[in-house]
C-alpha cells in the first residue's frame, strides 16, 4: 500500500512523533510506501510532497512542530473571488499520487475536512492533535500534556514575583473555545482563580475572591484565564487585559498581565505526549492495513479505538461543570469566578 501523511491546522508538540509512528510502522511492519505532503491541504492542492524513507523518519521523536509544515487551508470553504473546484483538485492529486489512504493529522477543522474528503471517495484516517484537548470523541490529544507542563512552569515562576510585589498576576493561556489548558495548568500551578469559557464568570466575584485572600494575609494572587473567556462588555481586547484593567479600576489591587501565547505550542513533547503520539500513529497504520478508512483514531477508557469521521466532525469537547478538577478546586477554595 502507499499512504500519504499531512499535518494541518496549528502545530503542537508530538506531531513529529506521530509522523514517525505512522511512517516507521508503515515501512518496517507493513511494507508500505510513505509520502509526506507538505503544508497541510495546501500541499495536496499544489502537489508539494516528499517520499519518506527510514532516514527521513529519524530523529523526530523529541522534535517540536511538524517537519512537514502546516497550514490552515480549508479546501471545502466557499471562496468569494474564485470558482476553482478545490475539492476536485484534491481528489485528482490524491489519485495521481496513487495513494491508498491519506493520514490527516490535525484538529477539529482537519477532521471536518477529512469527513468531507471521505464523502468524495478519498480513503482517509484522521489522527487528532491539538494542545487545546478539545476534540470530541477522544479523551486526550497529544500536545495537551506538553502545553499544560509549559503553562504550569510559567505559573510557578509568576508566583514568586507576585509574592514579592504583593500583586495579582493575570495569566492568559491558550485553549481556543475550551478551558482545558486553563483548568489543568491552573490547578497544577496552584492558581487562586481559574476562569474558563464553559463556566462564564463575574469579574466582581474575582475581586471578592482576591480580597478574601488579602483579608487572610495572603497578599498575592494568581488568576489563570483561558483565552476563550469572553471579555465581558463585548470588548475586543484579550481577556487578561480586560480583567486586569477591571480589577484595578474596581479595587485597590495592583495587577500585571501575562499572555503565554505560542510558548505553549512550541518545543519538545513530554514523554507522555511522545508515547501517545507513537501509539496513535501505530494504531492508525494498523487500521489502514486492514482497509478501515473514514475514521478518526481516539483514546476511550485509556484504549486505542476509532470513530467514524462524520460522527466527530463539527463537535467540540469542552470542560463540564462536574469535571473532577473543578469539583476539587472548589473544595480547595479556588474561585472559578462564578456565584458558588
Ligand atoms: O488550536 C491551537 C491554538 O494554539 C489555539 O489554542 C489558539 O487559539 C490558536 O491555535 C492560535 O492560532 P494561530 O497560531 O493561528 O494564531
Amino acid at each position: 500500500m502507499k499512504i500519504g501523511i499531512l499535518t494541518s491546522g496549528g502545530d503542537c508538540p508530538g506531531i513529529n512523533a506521530t509522523i514517525r509512528g505512522v511512517g516507521r510502522t508503515a515501512i518496517l511492519h507493513y511494507n508500505m510506501e510513505v509520502v509526506g505532503i507538505r503544508k497541510g491541504f495546501s500541499g495536496l492542492l499544489e502537489n508539494d510532497y516528499t517520499i519518506m524513507d527510514e532516514v527521513a523518519l529519524s530523529g523526530l521523536l523529541y522534535k517540536g512542530g511538524t517537519i512537514l509544515g502546516t497550514s490552515r487551508e480549508k479546501p471545502f470553504r466557499k471562496r468569494l473571488f474564485s470558482d476553482e473546484d478545490l475539492p476536485r483538485k484534491l481528489k485528482q492529486h490524491y489519485d495521481d499520487l496513487g495513494l491508498d489512504c491519506l493520514v490527516a493529522i490535525g484538529g477539529n477543522g482537519t477532521m471536518k475536512t477529512a469527513a468531507k474528503m471521505r464523502a468524495l471517495g478519498i480513503n482517509v484516517v484522521g489522527i487528532p492533535k491539538t494542545i487545546d484537548n478539545d476534540i470530541w470523541g477522544t479523551e486526550v490529544t497529544f500536545g495537551f500534556d506538553t502545553a499544560v507542563a509549559t503553562a504550569t512552569e510559567c505559573i510557578d515562576r509568576l508566583h514568586t514575583t507576585a509574592e514579592s510585589h504583593r500583586r495579582v498576576m493575570v495569566v492568559e493561556v491558550m485553549g481556543h473555545k475550551a478551558g482545558w489548558i486553563a483548568l489543568h495548568s491552573g490547578m497544577a500551578g496552584g492558581a487562586h482563580v481559574i476562569l474558563i469559557p464553559e463556566l462564564g464568570y463575574n469579574p466582581d466575584k474575582v475581586i471578592e475572591a482576591i480580597n478574601r485572600r488579602m483579608n487572610k494575609g495572603k497578599l498575592h494572587s494568581i488568576v489563570v484565564v483561558a483565552e476563550g473567556v469572553k471579555s465581558l462588555g463585548g470588548e475586543k481586547e484579550r481577556p487578561a487585559f480586560y480583567l486586569s484593567k477591571y480589577i484595578e479600576e474596581h479595587s485597590d489591587l495592583v495587577c500585571r498581565e501575562t499572555v503565554l501565547g505560542h510558548i505553549q505550542r512550541g518545543g519538545s513533547p513530554t514523554a507522555a505526549d511522545r508515547n501517545l503520539a507513537t501509539l496513535l500513529g501505530g494504531y492508525a497504520t494498523e487500521l489502514i492495513s486492514n482497509r478501515i478508512f473514514g475514521v478518526m483514531v481516539a483514546v476511550v477508557n485509556g484504549q486505542m479505538t476509532h470513530l467514524p469521521l462524520e460522527e466527530v466532525a463539527g463537535k467540540l469537547k469542552t470542560v463540564r461543570e462536574d469535571n473532577p478538577l473543578v469539583i476539587q478546586g472548589k473544595k480547595l477554595g479556588i474561585s472559578f469566578g462564578t456565584e458558588d
